[in-house]
């Protein structure tokens, strides 16, 4: 368990599924933070962690992070509240399945709009408060898709993810000189509120067994838990990860690595 034991962090789309994971690690490891997300049942997800750790110190706020002004206004809450802010968790993101040649412009700017931007958002929001402390780390949720592997109906998707691989290694390059590190996860699956949505998207009839097939595919046999990804991102904000930045941590069970489902001994 990474030991996060004084420190501050802000963590997007905390309301739910992966970002629910990240605050109860961070929590766990002895973290504060600030649990943001469009929607008020952030509110909610918090009382479940405060009953679940007596004595953690959690506030949250309502925000989109695909407006600046109230993303800067959610760094200013968590600093207001515990005098620091030490990392910030961009995980906010959205997934909307559809044939390229249907896709509306709509759509692909709704990614661009929350994965992209919101994640430039939150860079901007926080980094001003690390500069002032000397120090501070970022962990940015991209994905195995567009980066190294895409499904049909995912290009607006595939293409913000990959977006955010781009944007982590410059901002470790420009940020190691004033000791703030950048990392991001490439996630391959996890069930979560999007997964069962993606799943409706791809089998109406029967989202389970495109569920179920996801997990076939992958060596390790299963989805990842979201608590899973919540230690990863919570050792990549410690400073037990302390000479790791520019980073793409692939986390997916080995999913991307067979090269046939039919040759070898398996
Ligand atoms: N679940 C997976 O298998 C998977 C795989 C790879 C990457 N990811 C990435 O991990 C992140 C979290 O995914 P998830 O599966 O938990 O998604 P989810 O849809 O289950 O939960 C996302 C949370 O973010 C919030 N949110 C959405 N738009 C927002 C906005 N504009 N501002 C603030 N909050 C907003 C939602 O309200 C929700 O609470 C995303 O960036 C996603 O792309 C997920």
């Amino acid at each position: 368990m990474a030991n996060l034991k004084d420190k501050v962090a802000l963590i997007t789309g905390a309301a739910a599924g992966l970002g629910e994971g990240i605050a109860t690690a961070y929590v766990k490891s002895g973290a504060k933070i600030c649990m943001v997300d469009l929607s008020k049942s952030v509110e909610d997800t918090a009382n479940k962690l405060r009953e679940q750790y007596p004595g953690s110190e959690i506030i949250t706020f309502v925000a989109n992070v695909a407006d600046k002004e109230q993303m800067k206004a959610a760094a200013a809450a968590t600093v207001e509240k515990f005098g620091r802010l030490d990392i910030a968790c961009c995980n906010a993101g959205v997934c909307r399945l559809a044939p390229f040649e249907e896709m509306t412009d709509e759509i692909r700017d709704f990614h661009i709009d929350v994965n992209i931007k919101g994640t430039w958002n939150t860079c901007q929001a926080a980094i001003p408060y690390m500069l002032k402390q000397g120090k501070g780390a970022i962990v940015i949720a991209s994905s195995v898709t567009g980066d190294i592997v895409a499904d049909g109906g995912e290009a607006a998707y595939a293409m913000s993810k990959a977006a955010l691989v781009g944007l982590t290694r410059c901002l470790a390059v420009e940020y190691a000189p004033k000791n703030i590190r950048v990392n991001c996860s490439q996630l391959g699956y996890a069930r979560t509120p999007m997964v069962e949505k993606m799943a409706v998207e791809s089998n109406p009839e029967d989202p389970e067994s495109a569920i179920t097939a996801i997990a076939r595919n992958v060596p390790m046999g299963r989805l990842a838990k979201p608590i899973e990804v919540g230690e990863l991102f919570a050792f990549l904000g410690s400073d037990d990860a302390s000479y790791i930045t520019g980073s793409q941590v692939v986390i997916d069970g080995a999913a991307t690595l067979p090269e046939t489902n039919s040759i070898g001994t398996n």
